[in-house]
């Protein structure tokens, strides 16, 4: 699947909310699901993990890209994260730095019904990435 080809919004969307329901989430009781599509067309999908140790929690999106790697890697196109009630949220500042490394700057994220995809360079300007490493290393 390439840029130019219509998101399928509707299905990530949907898969992401059925993902609430493998949600693990005994302390904050907002259970998260994520579904992105890559550039080559497969959906991952990912729920959150809460932790006695609450700071250990995991977030829907780091689920997803555990998923991502276990089916094979590749680049996300397009992500949809949603709470419970089926409506988009906007991921943690950790999980847009998470999403940067798998999806880039041009990665889509749902933003609602009313407001257009988000590119994930508007909501993590100036990301650090693979790239910067490469121009620091000293050897
Ligand atoms: N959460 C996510 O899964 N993704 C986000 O981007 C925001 C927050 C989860 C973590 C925690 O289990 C619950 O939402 C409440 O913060």
């Amino acid at each position: 699947m390439s840029s130019s080809t219509a998101i399928p919004w509707n299905e990530l969307r949907a898969q992401a909310r059925h993902a609430t329901s493998t949600s693990y989430a005994p302390y904050s009781h907002v259970s998260v699901g994520a579904c992105a599509v890559t550039t080559d067309g497969r959906f991952v999908v990912g729920a959150n993990v809460e932790n006695a140790s609450y700071g250990l929690t995991l977030c829907a999106e780091c689920s997803l890209v555990s998923d991502l790697a276990r089916v094979g890697g590749g680049r996300l196109l397009a992500v949809s994260i949603v709470a419970g009630d089926g409506k988009p949220i906007t991921p943690c500042g950790r999980c847009r730095q998470v999403l940067f490394e798998h999806g880039g700057n041009e990665l889509l994220v749902d933003a609602g019904d009313d407001l257009d995809p988000t590119p994930l360079r508007e909501l993590l300007p100036g990301a650090f990435g693979p790239a910067e490493l490469d121009i620091r290393k000293s050897q």
